[in-house]
């Protein structure tokens, strides 16, 4: 064969290849208001930077007259390519071919660029899109599955591992993107659920449409599986490239600095006078972290589900941090099943990959009631605790208002390695808030009086005047420094400089065993 005959073949074949399922079944997945899997791979890699890999690869599948559509690439587009410049290694499911579903040649794609990211360094983005395993193949196209789950499992804590759900995700293909690190859902288009309506209905009886049973909002906003709901595939791309401008690229790597535009010296007046008078009224605590953080831009993650616990990643003077925030403002910033679990597991992440943790503190206690403690708060609420107390990253903490009882210390307090720990002047440190303490320790004294109320009163002001400041727990060195809270930005950056070369370790183990 003459040399541009071989070109053209191999054009040929690589256009073929580029077709996926057809051209009327990518008019259909255009019609649903979804990109195809190659046109997502463009929008997320910066312009000419992706190489595939595997296009030539079929399935050996025999069975139900599957010879005799072998498409090349088996349903899934896999490569590597940059974004902003940093190397990415990706994989995009394709449903115009076999509605994306997972054959074994499909899986072991997966696996050679998911192997490669971890001997690399590099992070790995999964664009799901899959009517799950191939259902002619059987049992190997779940093993393909399992290979895929223990690689996402060998690698967690190695290179951040994003998945995008951008169609069906359902039976135990969820897992794949339940182990890793973050999930993005696109509104009304995808759905993640371990069982569909149809057997719901006959199991447990219940009508429920795909949207409400595994839609990108209910996860949410209900089960917390999702971290980010977004409302289109355009939407959802930019976010995951705004996510890994703040993240490293594996664990032994630091997070990605930039030249801050905003002054490290910016002192912010309004934050003396934001906390209000009264104990008991909220404000918004995203405001502070906004007034704080380079150019007010802070990229929250989770921000529908269990919002009395703010978290998210944002930079002080050109650094990424990740930022743990009790919310006054929902449920008065108390700490609950959820928004230990949420806590706990982004402590988690930023710990695995070198990213400093702010911690910004107004919290009254643990939600008390029958609904918490036998969902078990005690064990969740210990694993915000484990996440804390385990983390060797540069830990800053600022108490803003209350820091009540067993929840002053989780919340990286020094007893569990608090690097730095500052508090406002407005600050509130003690085992619990007056009304509850005098009512304990004065109850004979209330009991006995002829006017309970005003004694009571004079108990909580004197209670009050003794806890409600932050200077015992200076004088015990529990705080190291209480600040004027419109120095916060300086002092949060002196500090996170001075923590830059920080070491910590923990004793040497296979694994610790954290309450899950
Ligand atoms: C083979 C599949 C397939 C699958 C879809 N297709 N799912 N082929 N195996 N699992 C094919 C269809 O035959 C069809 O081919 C094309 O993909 C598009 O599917 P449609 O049904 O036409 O699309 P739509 O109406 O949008 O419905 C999408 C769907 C539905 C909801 C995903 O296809 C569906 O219910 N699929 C089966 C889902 C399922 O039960 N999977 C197994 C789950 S168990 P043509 O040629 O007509 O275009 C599982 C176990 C994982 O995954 C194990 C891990 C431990």
């Amino acid at each position: 064969m003459a040399i541009d005959k071989r070109i053209e073949q191999l054009r040929k074949l690589k256009d073929e290849s580029k077709l996926g399922g057809g051209e009327e079944r990518v008019k259909a997945q255009h019609a649903r208001g979804k990109l195809t899997a190659r046109e997502r791979v463009e929008f997320l890699l910066d312009e000419g930077s992706f190489e595939e890999i595997d296009m030539f690869v079929k399935h050996r599948c025999t069975d139900f007259q599957l010879d005799k559509q072998r498409i090349s690439g088996d349903g899934v587009i896999t490569g590597y390519g940059t974004i902003n410049g940093r190397l990415v290694y990706v994989f995009s499911q394709d449903f115009t071919v076999f509605g994306g579903s997972l054959a074994k040649a499909h899986a072991e794609k997966i696996c050679k660029i998911m192997s490669m990211a971890m001997k690399v360094g590099a992070p790995l983005i999964g664009l799901n899109d899959s009517g799950g395993a191939r259902i002619q193949e059987g049992v190997v196209s779940l093993g393909g599955y399992a290979d895929i789950f223990l690689l996402n499992t060998l690698a967690s804590g190695v290179i951040p591992q994003v998945s995008a759900v951008m169609g069906p995700c359902a039976g135990g293909a969820v897992y794949s993107p339940a182990i890793t690190d973050f999930i993005f859902m696109v509104k009304n288009t995808s759905y993640m659920f371990v069982t569909g309506p149809k057997v719901v209905k006959t199991v447990t009886h219940e009508d429920v449409s795909f949207e409400e049973l595994g839609g990108a909002m209910t996860h949410a906003t209900k089960s917390g599986v999702a971290h980010f709901a977004c409302e289109n595939e355009i939407v959802c791309i930019e976010k995951i490239k705004k996510l890994m401008s703040f993240i490293p690229q594996n664990n032994l790597d630091d997070p990605p600095c930039i030249k801050p535009a905003d002054r490290p010296d910016r002192i912010e007046p309004e934050l003396d006078t934001l906390v209000p008078e009264n104990p008991n009224k909220p404000y918004d605590m995203k405001r502070v972290i906004r007034l704080v953080v380079d150019d007010g831009d802070f990229f929250e993650v989770q921000e529908e589900w269990a919002q009395n616990l703010i978290i998210g990643f944002a930079r002080l003077n050109g650094r990424p941090v990740g930022i743990i925030a009790n919310q006054p403002s929902v449920l008065a910033g108390v700490l609950c099943i959820h928004s230990s679990q949420k806590g706990g597991r982004f402590i988690r992440f930023c710990d695995c990959f070198n990213i400093p943790i702010i911690t910004f503190e107004d919290v009254p206690g643990f939600m008390p009631g029958t609904e918490q403690e036998y969902g078990g708060i005690i064990k969740h609420g210990a694993k915000l605790l484990y996440a804390y107390c385990e983390a060797t990253v540069p830990k800053i903490t600022v108490i803003t208002r209350k820091a009540y009882g067993g929840a002053y210390d989780v919340m990286n307090s020094k007893h569990i390695r608090g690097d730095i720990n500052y508090a406002w002047p407005t600050a509130e440190i003690a085992v619990m808030g007056p009304k509850g303490a005098v009512e304990i320790i004065f109850k004979k004294d209330i009991e006995k009086s002829d006017e309970p109320e005003k004694v009571t009163q004079e108990k909580e002001q004197k209670y009050r005047d003794k806890f409600a400041n932050p200077y015992i727990a200076a004088e015990w060195g529990y705080i190291d420094d209480v600040i004027e809270a419109s120095q916060t930005r300086i002092k949060l950056i002196r500090a996170l400089e001075m923590l830059k070369t920080k070491v910590d370790k923990n004793p040497r183990k296979k694994h610790g065993n954290i309450p899950l």
